[in-house]
């Protein structure tokens, strides 16, 4: 009997968030999280998620439906409006799973099923952790490599973005690229393929005094959240969408002199510019404010509406202090961790 356990860590936003669907740089980090996949054979599919919830499905079943899932964003890429498709990928809790198994088993050419086994550390209810990405990474490779097929990362990263359109609807790409690579990557959306540049000559020594903060659950998920900046008037959101971008050329200076009082700065101003796009909340605002008001940077990660916040100070201890005293709980955890890897087989 085959047995494959593999793992893909999650990531966090340096800079670039939302403006990276806008075909601006973002800078993202693999963080030391990870999300892991056990794979055994079996007739039909069969999930256990020790973090969400469970279920078993026929293999016909979730290739019918990740076509019907594909329809509905080719329909709302159409529009530029994806909430049809969001709406039925809420339609019951294996949706998301249905579709992402269906769509690797289509693009993979496997009719035979998979007993898969989901765990975390990434907390899927706390946004901005790419917990999805890792999610897509993990069973695109699990599932191939059950199967014999020993995929290139490259081709591992490009089913999971198609899985990551059917539950985001227009993302960038740069959440998955990250779980996949892992380490610090320079990420650009472009046609025909995006530009991947993995920063570890360039930076090449190892970000610390950097915590997460948990700023509590989102109301609203990332493809919503992208939606809704993509609905703001084209003359408000696209100055500040080249702010974020200038930012992200400049943290990328920045890193690579060292130069961490304009890394601060530019988490900063990052902050403010997503605010005025709207995706801030009153406690990410309460938890940069205090970490700003003590002489550091810190910005929401990912879509926002709640999620995590990254901040940095050169005394972390005392960063640390303010936010407990603040009633949040620093995480730490390693930045630029090994991508995807076969951990058993
Ligand atoms: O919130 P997350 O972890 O899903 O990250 C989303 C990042 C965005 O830039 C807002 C969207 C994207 O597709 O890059």
């Amino acid at each position: 009997m085959t047995v494959i356990k593999v793992s893909a860590p999650g990531k966090i936003h340096l800079i670039g968030d939302h403006s990276v669907v806008y075909g601006e740089p973002a800078i993202i980090a693999s963080i030391g999280l990870r999300c892991y996949a056990i794979a055994e054979e079996s007739d039909r599919i069969i999930v256990n998620d020790r973090q969400i919830n469970s279920g078993k499905f026929g293999v016909k079943e979730a290739i019918e439906f990740s076509t019907e899932m594909e329809n509905l964003w080719s329909y709302g890429s159409q529009k530029n409006d994806f909430s049809e498709l969001f709406q039925a990928m809420k339609s019951d809790s294996m949706s998301f799973k249905k579709a992402a198994i269906g769509k690797i088993l289509k693009t993979l050419k496997i009719d035979s099923g998979a007993k898969l086994t989901l765990s975390s550390d990434i907390p899927s209810h706390v946004g901005g952790m790419g917990s999805s990405a890792a999610f897509a990474i993990v069973i695109t490779k699990a599932i191939a490599e059950l199967n014999a097929k020993r995929l290139s990362l490259e081709k591992i990263n490009e089913i999971a973005y198609g899985i990551e359109k059917l539950q985001h609807g227009n993302p960038s790409g740069g959440d998955n690229t990250t779980c996949c690579y892992g380490g610090l990557i320079w990420f650009k959306k472009a046609s025909p393929s995006n530009i991947i540049i993995p920063l570890k000559n360039e930076i090449p020594y190892t970000l610390e005094d950097f915590v997460m903060v948990n700023a509590g659950k989102r109301a609203k998920t990332t493809g919503e959240l992208v939606q809704h900046v993509r609905n703001l008037p084209d003359g408000y959101r696209s100055p500040r969408i080249k702010k974020l971008g200038e930012c992200a050329w400049e943290m990328r200076s920045a890193l690579k002199a060292r130069d961490f009082k304009s890394v601060k700065d530019l988490m900063n101003i990052a902050q403010q510019n997503l605010s005025e796009l709207g995706v801030s909340t009153k406690k990410i605002d309460e938890i940069t404010g205090v970490v700003r008001s003590i002489g550091g940077g810190a910005k929401l990660s990912g879509a926002g509406g709640g999620g995590m916040v990254l901040c940095y100070h050169d005394d972390k201890a005392k960063m640390a202090k303010a936010i407990k005293e603040l009633g949040y709980t620093p995480i730490e955890t390693r930045l630029g961790v090994e991508g995807a890897r076969t951990e058993e087989r």
